[in-house]
Parts: structure tokens; C-alpha cells; sequence
């Protein structure tokens, strides 16, 4: 028999021991991978947790602290000294550390300060941007025509993957292969699949990596910074180089492409949105954020560093925390009604935390915005009067990110034939 990540998590971490420093009063059976509500509306089920405690306890997957508060979920990001990246999801993953993801300060800063000074420099940030447009005008020439298509498979996932194969100055033809590896690591059907995609990927960054290495001149923004970044002094070595490549695939495509697809699926969903945002352009900023904010996406660990009562909480140190980005975004606290799209929502941004904060903060943020822009002003605009396709099933999945299976889409845009 085949067995799924949730058998694995079970076996491997059991569920409901509860450890004796916890006060049972704060225990509250989160499930943010598997509970079955989460298939057909993640954001409904993550809500009904922001009323309760500020902080609770999650007894499944190994056990796990959930700050419930949209400023407790920041203030954790940044304290650095109390809570540590050492561990990387809930259940831990079965794989070597990631590189700077995993890291803390100050080793941390040496990493990422290659990827924030020598890959993301402003210039590389506004060719990267050009390349959005030019990768969505290509997808966007195949779809059109055809009045319909998947819009995961055919456009959310390919376009960041081709923005990632960009930066590292890969070839396009790859794109088709590492799509559906990225698609078998996040939401392959067994852990078996998962591993698959994983390995297969690992694998073939490496021996893209040597072969790259041995050549004189280098491409794309990655491999430069890599070759002439110094750590205390000495130069990267071929683990670490892999282990960072690994890390933009695996935190930049799944994350752009679910967020486009939850945004995709607004705007099939809500016409008057979508005249909107073409009839106001200005409005397209607030947009963004909104529908970050109401769409969260990311799932952070974080690892107690040693015992402490933090906010009134007896904590332990090796004690795992979630930070979920949909419980900062649906907190009613900070935002009212808190499930309601409202584009004229003031005080939104630097409270809903979608990129983290502190050291880890996503680097790639401006480049996710970017990608939503180009939903935005680019793709909404050319698909029309677009809807979901009728009896279209719509699963969600939750894991480090929310996301949506499929998204079946048809529309009588400018465009279709
Ligand atoms: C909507 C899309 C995205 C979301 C919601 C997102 C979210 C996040 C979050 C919450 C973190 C913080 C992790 C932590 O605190 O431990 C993070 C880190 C990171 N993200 Fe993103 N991300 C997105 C897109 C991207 C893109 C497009 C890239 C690269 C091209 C990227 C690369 C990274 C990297 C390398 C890290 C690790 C940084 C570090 O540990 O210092 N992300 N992301």
C-alpha cells in the first residue's frame, strides 16, 4: 500500500501525547495540514482559531505552539534570540539543511547576504521584472485562443518556474520537467511521489552545477554570485551552492504560484473586482496587499530556542511554533471582517506579515508582488469575461503553503477563438 504524508506524519510523530508542561486549557486540535475542512476552505477553517487563545497548542504532528495574533506572529519572526529556524516545517522534513533557510544569526547573515546584495541588486530585480512580463506574454499567446485551461498547470506554476530557470540561466527547455517535479514535491499523491520530485531535483541541480562550475563564464544571476561570494573568507563550497539553488526552487515557485492562483480565482470569482482594477489602476497596490492578507499562504517553523514563559506561556526548549500567515491575515483583531475583500482596507501592509519578518524575510518579495502586479495589469485584463469552469472540483491542500490543486478556467477574452 501506498503511504500517504499523513499516514507518515502519524506514524512518525504520533498524535495527542501531551507533554506536561502545557497547560491543557491552552490545547486545541489545529490540524493545518490534514483536517478535513481544509480541502474545501483552508482560510474558513485557519479563522475559527483567531478568537480563541493568543497562544495555543496543537497535540498532532509531534505537537505544536500557534500564536493566534497577527502582532504576536510578527514579533516572533524578528526575536531571533528566542526562536531559531533550526527546524523548517511541522512534521520535520527528512532532509539535510537548507541553506540560509535553516540557518540563524549571525551564520545566517553571511548566506543572505549573497542572495539580497549579490542576486536580488535592483538591476537584476527590474530585468527579472521585464522577464515576467515577456514569460506571461508567451503563456498568455498559447492560452488565450483555447477560451480555457488549467490555470496551475498552464500558467501559475510555469511562470515562476521560468523566472527561477531565468536567475539561475538555465534553459527554457527544462521548464516542463522541473514543473512537474515541483509539482510531484509539493503536491505529489504519496510520500513516495514527493520524495521522487525532490530527489529528482536535487539530482539534477547538481550535475547542472558541475557541469556550470567547469565552464569559465557564468549565466543568469545565481551562479556569478555564487563564484564570487566569500564566506569568512573562503569561497562557497558545491554543497552549500546546492543547497541554496534547492532553496529558490523550492521557496519560490510553490508559494508565487498558489498565491496567483487564490488571487486568479478572486477575480473569476468577482467581476465588479476585476472591472475594477482595470478602470482604477492606482487601486492595484491595495489590491495586492488585501489579497495577500486574506489569502495567506505560508506555514513558518519555528523552534523555542530555550525554556521560558513567553506571554504567559510555559514554553520548553525544542518546542516547535507555526506561524501561519493566514491566522496574522484573518486575525479580527487587527483586520475587521476579516473574511471580506475590501481593496480600501487601511492599515494593511507591515501587519499581515505574508513574507515573514526580521532576518528570514522573504527575499523574493518584491518579485511575488511583482507577479501579482502582472495578474493584475497583464493577465486578468487579457482573459475577459473569465469564470470557473461549471462543476469544476476546487481542492485546497495545506502544507509550508496553502494552495489549490486546479483551477479550470474558461473565458470569452479578447483574445479567444
Ligand atoms: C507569494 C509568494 C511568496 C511567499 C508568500 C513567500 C513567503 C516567504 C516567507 C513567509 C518567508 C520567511 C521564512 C522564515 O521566516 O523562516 C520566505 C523566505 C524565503 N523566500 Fe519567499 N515567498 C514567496 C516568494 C518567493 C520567491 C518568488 C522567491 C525567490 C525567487 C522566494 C525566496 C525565498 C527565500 C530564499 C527565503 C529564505 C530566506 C531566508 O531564510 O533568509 N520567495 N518566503
Amino acid at each position: 500500500m501506498v503511504q500517504t504524508e499523513r499516514d507518515r506524519a502519524g506514524d512518525a510523530h504520533g498524535d495527542g501525547a501531551m507533554p506536561a508542561h502545557v497547560p491543557p486549557e491552552l490545547a486545541m486540535p489545529f490540524d493545518y495540514r490534514y483536517a478535513s475542512q481544509i480541502a474545501d476552505d483552508p482560510w474558513a477553517y485557519f479563522a475559527g482559531f483567531t478568537g480563541g487563545p493568543e497562544i495555543f497548542w496543537s497535540p498532532g504532528l509531534g505537537g505544536y505552539w500557534v500564536p493566534a495574533r497577527a502582532e504576536i506572529i510578527g514579533a516572533i519572526f524578528q526575536d531571533v534570540d528566542r526562536f531559531s529556524n533550526g527546524v523548517v516545517s511541522i512534521p520535520p522534513p527528512p532532509r539535510p539543511q537548507s541553506i540560509p533557510a535553516s540557518l540563524d544569526p549571525p551564520e545566517h547573515t553571511k548566506y543572505r547576504k549573497i542572495i539580497s546584495q549579490r542576486m536580488f541588486t535592483p538591476r537584476a530585480l527590474a530585468s527579472l521584472v521585464d522577464d515576467i512580463a515577456a514569460i506571461t506574454d508567451e503563456l498568455l499567446a498559447r492560452a488565450v485562443p483555447e477560451g480555457q485551461c488549467e490555470f496551475v498547470a498552464d500558467i501559475a506554476r510555469p511562470l515562476p518556474v521560468s523566472l527561477i530557470l531565468r536567475m539561475l540561466g538555465m534553459p527554457g527547455d527544462v521548464r516542463a520537467r522541473l514543473t512537474e517535479w515541483v509539482r510531484m514535491i509539493f503536491h505529489g499523491n504519496s510520500v513516495e511521489e514527493h520524495l521522487e520530485g525532490y530527489r529528482a531535483t536535487f539530482g539534477f541541480l547538481g550535475d547542472w552545477l558541475r557541469e556550470q562550475l567547469a565552464l569559465d563564464a557564468h549565466e543568469g544571476l545565481v551562479l556569478p554570485a555564487f563564484v564570487e561570494a566569500r564566506i569568512d573568507g573562503r569561497p562557497l563550497t558545491f554543497e552549500e551552492m546546492h543547497s541554496m539553488s534547492m532553496l529558490l526552487i523550492g521557496a519560490g515557485v510553490d508559494t508565487a504560484s498558489s498565491q496567483l492562483t487564490h488571487a486568479m480565482r478572486y477575480f473569476a470569482e468577482h467581476p465588479e473586482a476585476r472591472e475594477r482594477i482595470v478602470r482604477e489602476p492606482q487601486t492595484i497596490p491595495a489590491a495586492i496587499e488585501e489579497l495577500l492578507r486574506r489569502y495567506g499562504i505560508a506555514n513558518i517553523t519555528r523552534v523555542v530556542r530555550e525554556d521560558m514563559v513567553y506571554r504567559g506561556v510555559p514554553m520548553r526548549k525544542g518546542d516547535l511554533v507555526l506561524l501561519a500567515s493566514a491566522l496574522a491575515g484573518l486575525d479580527a483583531g487587527a483586520f475587521p471582517d476579516p473574511m471580506t475583500v475590501d481593496f480600501d482596507r487601511p492599515g494593511v501592509k507591515g501587519v499581515h506579515r505574508p513574507f515573514g519578518a526580521g532576518p528570514h524575510i522573504c527575499p523574493g518579495a518584491y518579485l511575488a508582488r511583482e507577479l501579482l502586479r502582472n495578474l493584475m495589469t497583464r493577465i486578468v485584463p487579457r482573459l475577459g469575461e473569465v469564470r470557473i469552469a461549471p462543476g469544476a472540483a476546487l481542492p485546497h491542500a495545506s502544507g509550508i503553503t496553502v494552495s489549490l490543486k486546479s483551477l479550470p478556467l474558461e473565458w470569452s477574452g479578447a483574445g479567444a477563438g
